[in-house]
């Protein structure tokens, strides 16, 4: 990536104003003008996707939605293994994301893979009749996103496999076992990340144990890119529909 690139897609991030009255009139006035650089970026800031993919489970024949899919880079990540998919849904609400997702299907020539552009809190699929959802760094920026894991757990058929990596931060007083946070910690990064329309959330984890029996929970953090000094928090969440 160039550095007028990075330049640019850094002011997209951090100066460029975002504008528009609804919510997909905003994600494109925040992503139409970094969606070429957005991969290449986000490589640098969005950790822990790949070993969340090495841990999903791809059934020949399935159908696997990935939700808030932006440029359709989590396909690469099932490598061979996206072949055995009977079909692979890039969902976003974003068309300038979507362009670059359509390109990939074409480019990589992924047969079974689509996209659809659609609000994931309003999905036209039935009840029961998915087998895979995935959100990597889209319930974040979902202003409802209680909906969108209720719309999940609508269409995921039962056994079905949910799998979640987001930035985040812990409650106060985090359930046994859970990692905790500083008051730092707590209060900056929800500021921060307000700035792009991103909202690391206390609740997301709570929500999704609540909602589907946990296979696989893990805490991290992670760099960004403009801060050297500290480190994002972020979860890994597998669970099952029961
Ligand atoms: C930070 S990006 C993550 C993209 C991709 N999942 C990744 O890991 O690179 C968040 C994505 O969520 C999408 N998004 C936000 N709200 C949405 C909604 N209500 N319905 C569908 N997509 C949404 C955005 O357009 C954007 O592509």
């Amino acid at each position: 990536m160039s550095a007028l690139s990075q330049l640019k897609t850094l002011y997209h991030l951090t100066l460029s104003p975002i504008r528009g009255e609804t919510h997909q009139e905003r994600l494109e006035s925040f992503y139409s003008g970094q969606a070429e650089d957005y991969d290449a970026f986000r490589k640098r800031m969005l950790h822990g996707r790949e070993e969340l993919f090495a841990q999903l489970p791809v059934t020949p024949g399935a159908v696997w939605l990935d939700l808030g899919a932006g440029t359709g880079r989590n396909g690469e990540l099932f490598g061979e293994r996206l072949k055995d998919f009977h079909q692979a849904m890039f969902v976003d609400l974003s068309p300038s994301l979507l362009e670059v997702a359509k390109r990939r299907i074409r480019d990589r020539d992924w047969k079974n893979a689509d996209t659809l552009h659609t609000d994931v809190t309003r999905l036209p699929h039935a009840d029961a009749s998915v087998d895979l959802v995935t959100f990597t760094y889209s319930l974040t920026m979902i202003p409802d996103w209680f909906a969108a894991v209720r719309e999940a757990h609508r269409v995921l058929r039962p056994g079905g496999t949910l799998g979640v990596v987001d930035f985040y931060v812990a409650r106060k007083y985090p359930a046994s076992g859970r990692t905790q946070h500083s008051f730092f910690t707590r209060s900056f990064w929800p500021v921060w990340f307000s700035m792009d329309n991103v909202h690391p959330s206390a609740d997301h984890l709570p929500y999704l144990t609540a909602n589907f029996t946990p296979q696989y929970i893990a805490e991290h953090r992670g760099k960004l890119p403009w801060l050297p000094f500290i480190r994002a928090p972020y979860y890994q969440f597998v669970g099952k529909k029961a």
